[in-house]
């Protein structure tokens, strides 16, 4: 069995990308899914000074070493400013501290959602953008918009995304 690890950009204890990642983490055969909560890894505030200080937080060393393990990657990033939740940068700064190179060239299946038309594109954007420099290996890019409408009791109501996020799932599946 593979184990994959699923979580979601955002602190939001009803997070929608918790959902998302959730439903997609239901897609993805013969692997043990180990959904992870960010809210489980509070760190402080990323700073020079208090690395300098106090060092890399035990929670860091945790979350890097639960990539470390897996044999996949489910993400789904909230989009706030266009850019990544203030948890999200904060993890991926105190990541980066420990490991350049943190997302082991994982198979890694990117989402976002938001409640808005364009289901975080730009935060997607910034990602692709980024991700590679830490050695990621981005299988497919999913984004589901209008979350609202398009989301209810656990899955993808709309076929047309339930369709592309399959897809997305099948492509993940054969690289992990
Ligand atoms: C500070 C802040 C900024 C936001 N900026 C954006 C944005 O730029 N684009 C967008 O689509 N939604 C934006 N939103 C709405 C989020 O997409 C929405 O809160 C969503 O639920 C966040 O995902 P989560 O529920 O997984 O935390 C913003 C929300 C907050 C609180």
């Amino acid at each position: 069995m593979k184990n994959i690890i699923a979580f979601a950009g955002s602190n939001s204890k009803n997070s929608i990308n918790k959902d998302l990642v959730t439903y997609a983490s239901t897609l993805v055969e013969n692997a043990t899914i180990n959904i992870l909560d960010l809210n489980d890894f509070e760190l402080p505030l990323y700073g020079i000074d208090l690395e300098h200080e106090q060092g890399i937080p035990e929670n860091a060393h945790k979350f890097l070493n639960l990539i470390k393990e897996s044999d996949g990657i489910l993400l789904s990033l909230a989009e706030h400013n266009g850019a990544y939740s203030t948890v999200f940068k904060n993890l991926f700064d105190w990541l980066t501290r420990i490991e350049g190179k943190m997302f082991y060239n994982k198979p890694m299946l990117l989402m976002a959602t938001s409640p808005g038309g364009r289901g975080g594109l730009s935060v997607l954007e910034i990602a692709k953008g980024r991700f590679p420099f830490h050695d990621s290996n981005i299988v497919e890019v999913f984004s589901l918009p209008f979350f609202g409408n398009n989301f209810a009791d656990g899955k993808i109501t709309n076929e047309d995304f339930n369709g592309q996020l399959k897809n997305a799932t099948e492509q993940f599946n054969k690289q992990i």
